[in-house]
């Protein structure tokens, strides 16, 4: 799995085992996740910060402030931005201090601050680790929730041989990525999505439509699914295979129809995302023969859709959320801005028109998302399906 996204902090401790630090920081960087180095004073001891900070492509934290620059590095707010925190290796004396809420370093600090899963990777020779006040320790610093990565049997560093091995760096990622897998956080959820294009007829045989594929809606029911959420898709008609096993599959043709499942629905909903991209106007007249040529002008009088995601932010309540997706080739910010008030989006995602890439029919995008809030985050130019966890990443953030 890709852990692209995910801030880990990782803290080392004074242990010989602090050499495997790198290898494990290596193979969270690879596997894409922001890695955060905290250490405590004794484990410069045993591995160079520049090693690590070279790796992990940051400064190594170890100290509150840094009399060289002036800096302060403030505990609570590296809490904070981590998903994770892993501690490996952990001696017995951090492991104590993590037992009785000693604060005394900027790994202590940190520990008590963060609001993340912990996991605790302790390291030690055969006795030490088999100590009961050890043993304590770890059953103690268990029952705050924290995940104790056990330590592994073979060859200590003392010459004896016996359980007290770091758990190797391989393990512990299999473990972070077996974490971030079973992390559901739209649990019991109910989310609508409404995609791809709507067709609105002109006589039997043709309709006005667009060239709307659903990959981006597709792309985050799948999302939304894997981490728990029930998904009803109101989908236009499109070319994917849609697996109607995950998926209540709702199959509409025109604006008219896609607003009336998706109103029926709606009160249920926890989230809704309108990836739909629903035809503005329809022929006023759907002729009930072939449309003939005449060898003259044809003159369309067409009259304009129903706005699904207006008319359902009008209903909104407001532990519902919702978000929008904006596609403009002019003000783009400001025009979907403007949209995310009109339409009472608490989210709007905005494809750029004018970018390579991006939008219909590309199996890329590149987005730029607007909270109601104020806030902005942009994305690179990447996949539908990691686009869509980024969506999600912000879907959290209103929700919480
Ligand atoms: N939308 C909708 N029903 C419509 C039109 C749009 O639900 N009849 C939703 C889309 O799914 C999208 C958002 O509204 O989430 C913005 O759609 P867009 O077509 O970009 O905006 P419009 O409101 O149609 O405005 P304009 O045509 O001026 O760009």
């Amino acid at each position: 799995m890709n852990l692209k996204g995910k801030r880990i902090l990782v803290g080392v401790t004074g242990s010989i085992a602090a050499y495997k630090t790198a290898i494990l920081t290596r193979l969270l960087i690879k596997s894409g996740a922001e890695v955060q180095l905290v250490a405590t004073i004794a484990a410069l001891d045993f591995i160079t910060p520049l090693t690590l900070a070279t790796l992990s492509k940051r400064p190594v934290l170890s100290v509150f402030f840094e009399k060289s620059s002036g800096q302060w590095h403030n505990h609570v707010e590296l809490g904070l931005w981590a998903d994770l925190f892993i501690v490996a290796p952990l001696s017995a004396n951090t492991l104590a201090k993590f037992a009785q809420g000693g604060c005394d370093n900027l790994l202590t600090a940190t520990y008590l601050s963060c609001r993340c899963p912990v996991m605790l990777a302790p390291a030690m020779d055969l006795d030490m680790y088999q100590h009961p006040s050890v043993r304590a320790n770890l059953e103690k610093v268990a029952s705050f929730g924290n995940v104790i990565l056990d330590a592994e049997t073979g060859e200590l560093a003392s010459g004896l041989s016996g359980q007290g091995r770091m758990m190797e760096p391989e393990h512990i990622l299999e473990q972070v990525i077996e974490f971030f897998n079973s992390k559901k956080d739209f649990q019991g959820k109910k989310v609508m999505i409404t995609m791809g294009p709507t067709q609105e007829a002109l006589d039997p045989v043709r309709f006005l439509s667009n060239h709307s594929s659903g990959k981006m809606g597709y792309a985050l029911a799948k999302t939304f699914e894997a981490q728990g959420a029930s998904v009803s898709l109101v989908t236009g008609p499109v070319a994917l295979k849609l697996d109607e096993s995950r998926f209540q599959v709702h199959r509409v043709t025109t604006a008219a129809e896609m607003f009336e499942v998706a109103k029926s629905l709606h009160a249920q909903m926890d989230v809704v995302v309108f990836a739909a991209a629903v035809a503005d106007f329809r022929p006023q007249n759907v002729a009930d023969q072939k449309i003939k040529k005449a060898g003259e002008e044809l003159t369309l009088r067409l009259i304009p859709n129903v706005d699904i995601a207006l008319e359902l932010g009008e209903i909104k309540s407001a532990n519902q959320i919702h978000v929008g997706f904006a596609l403009e080739t002019e003000q783009e910010e400001g025009n979907a801005k403007t949209k995310m008030v009109r339409k009472n989006f608490d989210l709007v995602v905005l494809n750029s028109a004018t970018e390579v890439g991006v939008g219909f029919k590309h199996d890329t995008n590149q987005v730029r998302i607007f909270h109601k809030g104020g806030n902005e985050v942009q994305s690179a130019l990447l996949s539908k399906d990691a686009i869509a966890e980024i969506i999600l990443e912000e879907v959290k953030k209103v929700a919480s």
